[in-house]
């Protein structure tokens, strides 16, 4: 189960589709043949215009696997805004430190290597948009220190609410079941949290978009 949207409107919308360049397309082969999981076009689009539209100063991402996502949000940034990306793979860091020296975007990224779950904690600025795209089961945790970290009016931005379809079905494979209960008690934590006014949108594999209080 991968797909979200009607075939049909999803090749129609696929014909508007931004073309990459060719940093991106290098970053999409290599996730491909690795099975590394990047945002999808879709909601990185749609990722890049919250960035435009909120003009934000101090972005957090966690879960910064090769800096797929990290270079588009980076590349919509003002002149002095900033991104800390988290990440706890070493491999992913080697990969994303290679790649973000390629997008020429060094001054503007600053990688935050180790659990986010142990970073977030110690980060003290708050931030005017935070992206979560990691484990899903930590989600709830991260969710938690992002509330704490994120400023008042800041956006929250989540991926995977729909988890392949796998949230809102009856028949989930077993390797999918201990996720998708973690992103189905995430959902009605998110949806029911009085601090943020959220909404999920379909956009992708789902996109969990709140607004702090
Ligand atoms: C879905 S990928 C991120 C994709 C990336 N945002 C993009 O679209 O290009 C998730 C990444 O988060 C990292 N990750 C997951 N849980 C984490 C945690 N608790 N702390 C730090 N990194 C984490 C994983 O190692 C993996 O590289």
């Amino acid at each position: 189960m991968d797909r979200i949207i009607n075939i049909v409107q999803q090749n129609y919308l696929s014909s508007f589709r931004r073309k990459s360049d060719e940093l991106l397309i290098e970053m999409e082969k290599y996730a491909l043949e690795h099975n590394v999981p990047i945002l999808n076009w879709q909601s990185a689009e749609f990722l890049e215009q919250l960035v435009i539209i909120k003009s934000p100063r101090r972005v957090l991402e966690v879960g910064t696997a090769i800096g797929y996502s990290a270079i588009r949000i980076a590349r919509n940034l003002r002149a002095k805004s900033v991104l800390h990306t988290i990440e706890k793979s070493a491999d992913n860091l080697n990969l994303a430190k290679e790649f973000i020296s390629k997008s020429g975007l060094v001054t503007k990224i600053k990688l935050l290597e180790g659990e986010a779950l142990n970073i977030m904690p110690q980060l003290k600025k708050k931030y005017d948009l935070i992206f979560l795209d990691a484990d899903k089961e930590d989600y709830k945790r991260l969710f938690d220190y992002s509330l704490v970290l994120l400023r008042r009016g800041g956006l929250l931005v989540v991926d995977n609410l729909l988890w392949h379809g796998y949230a809102a079905s009856s028949r989930v494979p077993k390797q999918y079941k201990e996720s998708t209960r973690s992103i189905r008690e995430f959902n009605v934590l998110f949806m029911n949290q009085p601090n943020l006014k959220a909404t999920i949108l379909p956009v992708g594999d789902g996109l969990g978009i709140g607004v702090k209080k």
